[in-house]
This record gives C-alpha cells, sequence and structure tokens, in this order.
C-alpha cells in the first residue's frame, strides 16, 4: 500500500480521477493464466434464446444473477478481474484537459470502490440483428475512498453519492469461432453516466492548518457537484469506457456466446444473414 501510495500518477485535477470511479464497473486487470475458457456451461449464467419473445426479460435476469455472482467471486476469474467489491484500482491513468473545474492539482493511487455490489440491472436489451446490448443500470448507492497527494502530503478522500446512479451502456460484438464454439468479440462499450447527488469528505486537507479554507473548498465542491461533474463528463465517460471495454472485452473471452443465447448462430451464419431456427 505505501508503496503504492508513493507511485502517484501525473498531476491532474482530483475530480477528474474521483468521480469517474464511481461508476466503474471494473477492474484491476491482471495477466490470464492457465484456465482457457469454460467448457461446460457455468453456474453463474442463466441461458436465455433469441427466438423466445420475452427475450428481453431473460436477458435482464441473467445479467443480473451473472453479475451478482461475479461479484461475489468466479473462481475461474479471479485472476482475470480480481475483486469488483471492494474494487481496488491503481495508478489511474486520466487526463483532464481544462482542469478549471477544482484547482488542487493531485496525483490520485490507491482507490477504493465499494458497494458495486448493489447494481441493478433495470434492463438487458439484446439485439436480434448485429449481437449488441443495450444495458440499463441503477446503483442505489456507491462509496469511495482515495488516497491523494496534495503538497507532499498523503491525504484521505472519501466521495458518496446520495441519489441513485443511472448508467446506460452500448456493448457492440461481433462473433468470432474458436475451437467449434462461438464467442463474442466486444467492438465497442459507450457509457452514458447519470449521477444523483455527490457528496465529498475531506481529511485533514491543509494538514489541519486551516479548518475554515478546508471547510469552505469542501462546501464549494458539494454545492456545485453538479456543475464539476458536467465539466468532467467527457473525459469520466473515456475512463469509464475504456474500463468497461477492458472487463467484457476478457470476460467473453472466458464463456462461449451460447451459454447466454443458446441459439446463438455461428460467424459464418451470422455474416450470411441466417439464424439457425429459420433454416
Ligand atoms: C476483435 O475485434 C478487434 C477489433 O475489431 C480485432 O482487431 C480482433 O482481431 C478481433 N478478434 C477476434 C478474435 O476476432
Amino acid at each position: 500500500m505505501q508503496q503504492q501510495i508513493y507511485h502517484l500518477v501525473s498531476s491532474n485535477a482530483l475530480y477528474s480521477k474521483i468521480i469517474v470511479l464511481f461508476f466503474v464497473l471494473m477492474c484491476v486487470v491482471k495477466r490470464s493464466n492457465s484456465f482457457d475458457y469454460f467448457k461446460e456451461k457455468p453456474s453463474f449464467i442463466k441461458s436465455c434464446k433469441l427466438s423466445q419473445p420475452d427475450l428481453t426479460k431473460c436477458s435482464t435476469e441473467a445479467l443480473q444473477k451473472m453479475i451478482k455472482e461475479v461479484i461475489k467471486g468466479v473462481p475461474e476469474f479471479r485472476d482475470v478481474i480480481g475483486s469488483l467489491d471492494p474494487l481496488v484500482l491503481k495508478d489511474i491513468a486520466f487526463k483532464q484537459d481544462g482542469a478549471e473545474a477544482v484547482n488542487i492539482l493531485i496525483g490520485l493511487s490507491t482507490l477504493i470502490v465499494k458497494d458495486l455490489s448493489k447494481v441493478q440491472v433495470l434492463e438487458n436489451r439484446v439485439q436480434r440483428n448485429d449481437f449488441s446490448f443495450l444495458l440499463k443500470m441503477r446503483m442505489p448507492e456507491l462509496r469511495l475512498t482515495g488516497h491523494y497527494k496534495l503538497d507532499g502530503r498523503i491525504l484521505l478522500l472519501s466521495l458518496k453519492t446520495e441519489e441513485d446512479v443511472h448508467i446506460t451502456t452500448l456493448i457492440k460484438t461481433d462473433l468470432f469461432a474458436r475451437d467449434g464454439y462461438t464467442f463474442y468479440n466486444v467492438t465497442k462499450v459507450q457509457n452514458d453516466i447519470n449521477i444523483g447527488k455527490l457528496q465529498a469528505q475531506f481529511d485533514n486537507l491543509f494538514g489541519g492548518r486551516n479548518k475554515e479554507l478546508e471547510q469552505s473548498i469542501l462546501t464549494t465542491i458539494n454545492e456545485n457537484w453538479r456543475e464539476f461533474f458536467e465539466v468532467l463528463r467527457p473525459s469520466t465517460t473515456t475512463v469509464v469506457d475504456q474500463i468497461t471495454f477492458d472487463l467484457l472485452h476478457k470476460i467473453c473471452l472466458l464463456i462461449p456466446a451460447k451459454y447466454f443465447l443458446e441459439d446463438i448462430p455461428t460467424p459464418k451464419q451470422s455474416h450470411e444473414n441466417i439464424s439457425p431456427n429459420t433454416l
């Protein structure tokens, strides 16, 4: 931990690095090892069919179940995605141009995001034509604790949302074949993030030397959280997109697509625009 703290990323705006992490579905990515992919359907997956009329309902339930189990911990995923609740993020690289929103420049090292397990999947709509997904999710509460560096001192920051966070995610995929299985190749992830109230708490911002200034900075941030968030939205979204892309891309390489959708066509059938059930 200490080691990490001294390993700070370059100075950037405090909020640009922090707010983003609220919405992050994801992870410190590590090397995959011996586990290749699931050769049998894992118990944390509920299968659906493209042909079923209530596909959206089925895939919504399926995703909710999967998220719960994955956050609890799937042994085969552990080496690939690590723990998700709490989610520990290290050395976040985050670029924000025009950091005028907050004139405190800091480096942020380790962040702990809690309560991702409370995510609720409102809808998971599978597009039958191109196998992309449109997700709607809600997070009732997120708490985040981060260490950051200011004037050479290591400080603690906590943030929490006080109303729901809503995220809409578009996931684009291609299909590819491997060993006779069809897999998803996640090609694009786009998030739209809407937060409810956001509140910050610093610990000893000026080493306790200037409580008044500390309080006034906090009050400014907390009263104007929406403006801060809007300024930082583009870069926040970019980082969340990157992190969720990495996570989903990796997970999809571990799970043959037919465990999600039993009647998914092969890439060849798909390119010829034939669904197996209509043959
Ligand atoms: C997945 O998609 C990327 C970008 O579209 C491509 O470069 C890569 O080769 C694809 N992987 C497979 C296994 O098809």
